[in-house]
């Protein structure tokens, strides 16, 4: 357990999933805003992907990634060091960061908010360390907005039992529709939010994929059948299924994601 019970256990392939994310791919919105010199936090970075190309777009500004899990970010951290980028990553929590008030121009978070079991603190904290007129970018899943056609009964199954273990773990899986209200809350100004979606397969197949099966081989199958919500013959079968449904060709599965902006006041 980490802080505020925050459950770890990502598997290898989760990260390797997530290693696939660029600042391009999951952060344009706030690359437009950012400039050169600027200083940026990312808040929970995972392997540092999407961290590395916000570092690009603000050289030679100040980037640090904060993650409770920072084994992920070595080979980022190496490549960063190669680009002559000022690029660090540091354990932290996002309850309780290591900087003075008013230190960053600019902070981002994605894909965390909904691991948090008290949203409006971590905003509040993530508040406190940008500066007045800094901005923020977030951007986060939903889970309850995603698509999928043909969802065949056993993916239905296996996306049932995810949910049920974020919720387990404390997460919110519908996390992305309240960011903007947890901006609100803790005293963020100039709000501005949109739903996307990530249309999948991005990457040499994700959903059913070999990293999707993975991820359900190896992280989530275990927890379900520990819990008593499959048998390993059934996690086997869905993993078999998984893989004739994508040699098919004709799913249509999209990620629904919300991204949002706001900035610290000034006054
Ligand atoms: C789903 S991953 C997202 C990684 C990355 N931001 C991305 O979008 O690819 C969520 C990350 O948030 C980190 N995390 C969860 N709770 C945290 C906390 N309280 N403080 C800092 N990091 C946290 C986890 O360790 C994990 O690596």
């Amino acid at each position: 357990m980490g802080p505020e019970g925050y459950t770890f256990g990502y598997s290898a392939a989760a990260v390797a999933l997530m290693a696939f994310r660029t600042a391009e791919s999951h952060a344009a919105f706030l690359l437009r805003e950012l400039k050169p010199q600027m200083s940026l936090l990312d808040v929970g970075c995972g392997p540092g992907t999407i961290t590395l190309g916000l570092a690009r777009a603000v050289h030679p500004g100040t980037v640090v990634g904060i993650e409770l899990d920072l084994e992920q970010t070595r080979h980022v951290a190496e490549q960063a060091h190669d680009e002559g980028l000022d690029l660090s990553f540091a354990r932290g929590d996002v309850y309780d960061l290591p900087y003075s008030d008013d230190s960053f121009d600019a902070v981002f978070l994605s894909a965390v908010v909904g691991n948090l079991r008290h949203p409006i603190d971590g905003f509040r904290e993530l508040y406190r360390v940008l500066r007045p007129g800094g901005l923020i970018g977030v951007k986060e899943f939903d889970h309850g907005g995603n698509l999928a056609f043909p969802e065949p009964e056993h993916i239905k199954r296996v996306n049932e039992l995810a949910n049920r273990l974020r919720l387990r773990n404390g997460h919110d899986p519908d996390s992305g529709r309240k960011v903007s209200s947890y901006l609100d809350a803790a005293g963020f100004a100039r709000i501005r939010a949109k739903a996307t979606f990530e249309n999948l397969p991005p990457a040499p197949g994700i959903q059913g994929s070999p990293l999707m099966e993975s991820i359900v081989r190896e992280e989530w199958g275990p927890k379900f059948v520990e819990l008593g919500w499959a048998t390993q013959q059934e996690i086997d079968q869905w993993i078999e299924q998984s893989a004739a449904h994508v040699r098919s060709g004709t799913e249509f599965t999209a990620l629904a994601w919300v991204e949002a902006l706001a900035f610290k006041p000034t006054g």
